[in-house]
């Protein structure tokens, strides 16, 4: 597909944040965010999660949701553990696991450039309350916000095609990232909601898809641990178990929830997959 066409580009650039909507997350409220690698505390926008975390999610910090802030003069997002979650149950390695995931995500997308703009931010203060968290640049427009428009009725049928085809499209070239991130680095991708994809920007050019958001349970467990997995074949079995009853099931459970074209599940494909990314030792 040509993906740099003018109507291409129109319709992904109507998704570019504006002042303080940003892949259609409005500001909550705003946060002072302190921390040595921010270049100012001001402007920060909680648009998604709370920094108010309750009793059940301290009880409970596995399932606790991180807080989402969004700081539209820098074009930076931070992900961060709420205040009262327990570091020393693992919490922080959801962080650090997040962080080393993106960045594995990134290189798989192209964007090797943009791994040391990921930073983790050990000791960030949000309204004075110490946390833990990390650091991205925007990225780009997430295939949700492109399709939140669809059902928001703002697109003629020309544009609801093009989406269907850039979805398609982008979806697909998601699920191959998975397929790579887990053949490849072991790594697992727990959530692939279109929230989850996004299209990557840069200097006037929309790119691949990029993964984001790897900090729920099973991605902390790199998926071919253990000795038993060191061999290519060994491996190749495992991944083949995956994609057939984990990974496609996933992606196209979410496809068709949001009328998304269904990945390319067939056993070329994963064939192809694992010809090209099983790394041979
Ligand atoms: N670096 C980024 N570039 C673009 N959008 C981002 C970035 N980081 C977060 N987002 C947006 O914020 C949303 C929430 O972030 P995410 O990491 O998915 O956390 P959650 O666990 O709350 O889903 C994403 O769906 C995406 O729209
Ligand atoms: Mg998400």
């Amino acid at each position: 597909m040509e993906t740099q066409t003018p109507e291409f580009k129109e319709l992904l650039l109507r998704q570019l944040p504006d002042k303080v909507n940003a892949n259609m997350f409005r500001t909550k409220r705003k946060v002072q965010a302190e921390h040595s690698e921010l270049t100012e505390a001001n402007n920060w926008h909680l648009v998604k999660g709370g920094l108010n975390s309750s009793k059940s999610e301290s009880v409970n910090p596995p399932s606790a949701a991180l807080a989402i802030l969004f700081n539209p003069v820098t074009l930076e997002w931070i992900k961060a553990l709420p205040p009262n979650v327990p570091l020393q149950k693992d919490q922080d390695k959801r962080i650090k696991n997040e962080v080393m995931i993106i960045r594995a995500s990134l290189e798989i997308s192209g964007l090797s450039k943009l791994q040391n703009h990921v930073k983790e931010l050990e000791n960030l203060f949000l309204d004075g309350h110490p946390v833990f968290g990390f650091l991205t640049p925007h990225f780009g427009p997430s295939l949700d916000a492109l399709l939140y428009q669809v059902d928001n009725g703002s697109y003629n049928v020309t544009e609801k095609q093009l989406t269907a085809e850039i979805s398609g499209y982008i979806y697909n070239q998601a699920f191959e990232h998975a397929c790579q991130l887990c053949l490849k680095y072991g790594f697992w991708v727990q959530d692939p909601n279109p929230g989850n994809v996004i299209i990557s920007y840069e200097n006037g050019m929309f790119n691949d898809a990029l993964l984001i958001d790897f900090a729920s349970g099973r991605q902390i467990a790199p998926t071919f641990v253990g000795q038993k997995y060191q061999e290519p074949e060994a491996r190749k079995a495992r991944f083949v178990r995956l994609f057939k009853e984990e990974l496609c099931p996933l992606f196209n459970r979410e496809a068709t929830k949001h009328s998304i074209p269904l990945i390319d599940s067939s056993n070329q494909t994963l064939c192809n997959y694992v010809e090209k990314f099983l790394p041979i030792n």
